[in-house]
């Protein structure tokens, strides 16, 4: 096991309802526990707001954690293993951050010193060699980060990430700002990466037709929860909790894979709904107002199912 995560919850201060009041926790991750092979991409899916970057985030310690543990490989030691480098992330725009007067071959020179991958005469060429692994010429090593394209930039971001030797890599939203001839070089550059060093992949994307190119299995976030994860294959063909139904057909209806268009509000993850926190938007609970069983009153745990899927849903 690569990864493994138990109950993680990340809240945040949200606002206060009165002058002299609280303020609210935005509960943006509210236990989620899940698992990561070697070599192996999970893709983590949901609407806007669900939560997804804010496991990533939390994930390499960028926001702290409120509670529950994230054990990667046998470094028991959080700080150790956030410092280490191992887990790197990768953002939809992973230029935006660099100083816009420093090359990006300085750039990527930085990391390599401040980790100390390779001797000082050795760092030009191993920034070259990063570059020809991203399929980069390395003459642009010299270039400013203005002076590249959307999928050049996320290229460079990738050649980043990869300088420290990475186990993992959080993607989150790498391709959504991309054209779609360019998204497809990209994952195959991804998937490529992988299969040569045996790098795994937390996936985080709103687009299931990107998703199911790369993903071995899929998490299904909702309001800080994971409502369902399974093999890719059995998700897509067969999903069983109505909201992994709902994403589906709403992306396969609109063609464009995006899933941020059910028609009904996302909960809010400031004053979630009792119960199943899906229950006032889920076709199958909301009897004409009146909802069954447990929906609005009892919090489902994932549950296994056939073939290693989990499912958190009173109903199934
Ligand atoms: N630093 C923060 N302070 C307060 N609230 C935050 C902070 N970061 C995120 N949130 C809230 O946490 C919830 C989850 O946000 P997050 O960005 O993780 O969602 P997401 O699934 O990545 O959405 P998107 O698809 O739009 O990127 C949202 O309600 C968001 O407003
Ligand atoms: S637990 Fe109830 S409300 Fe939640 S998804 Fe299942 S049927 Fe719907
Ligand atoms: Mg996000």
């Amino acid at each position: 096991m690569l990864l493994n995560i138990r109950d993680l919850k990340t809240y945040f201060p949200g606002r206060k309802q009165y002058l002299f009041s609280k303020p609210e926790q935005v509960k943006a991750i509210d236990g989620v526990t899940i698992s990561i092979e070697e070599g192996e991409t999970l893709g983590l899916v949901g609407e806007s707001g669900s939560g997804k970057s804010t496991l990533g985030k939390a994930i390499v310690n960028l926001v702290t954690k409120t509670g529950g543990t994230v054990m990667f490989k046998d470094f028991a030691d959080e700080k150790h293993q956030s410092n280490s480098g191992k887990i790197q992330m990768v953002f939809q725009d992973p230029l935006a951050s660099l100083n816009p007067r420093m090359t990006v071959g300085n750039a990527i020179s930085e990391v390599l010193k401040y980790h100390r991958i390779v001797p000082k005469d050795k760092i030009l060429q191993r920034v070259k060699a990063l570059f020809r692994m991203v399929e980069l010429s390395p003459d642009l090593i010299f270039n400013y980060p203005h002076q590249f394209s959307g999928g050049q930039r996320q290229r460079i971001g990738i050649a980043r990430a990869l300088a420290v030797n990475p186990e993992l890599i959080i993607c989150d939203e790498v391709v959504s700002a991309l054209d779609v001839s360019i998204q497809a070089q990209i994952i195959n550059l991804l998937k490529r990466l992988q299969i040569d060093q045996g790098i795994a992949y937390l996936f985080i994307s709103h687009d299931l037709a990107v998703v199911r190119q790369i993903a071995h299995r899929i998490a299904v976030l909702y309001c800080g929860r994971i409502v369902e994860i399974g093999r890719t294959d059995e998700i897509i063909s067969s999903p069983m909790h109505p909201y992994t139904q709902a994403l589906f057909s709403v992306a396969s209806e609109s063609n464009s894979g995006s899933v941020s268009m059910i028609s009904t509000e996302v909960a809010n993850p400031a004053n979630p709904p009792d119960g199943c926190h899906f229950h006032p938007r889920c076709p199958i609970a909301n009897n004409s107002g009146n909802f069954i069983g447990a929906c609005s009153s009892v919090d489902p745990d994932l549950k296994k199912k056939s073939g290693g899927r989990m499912v958190a849903c009173h109903q199934i």
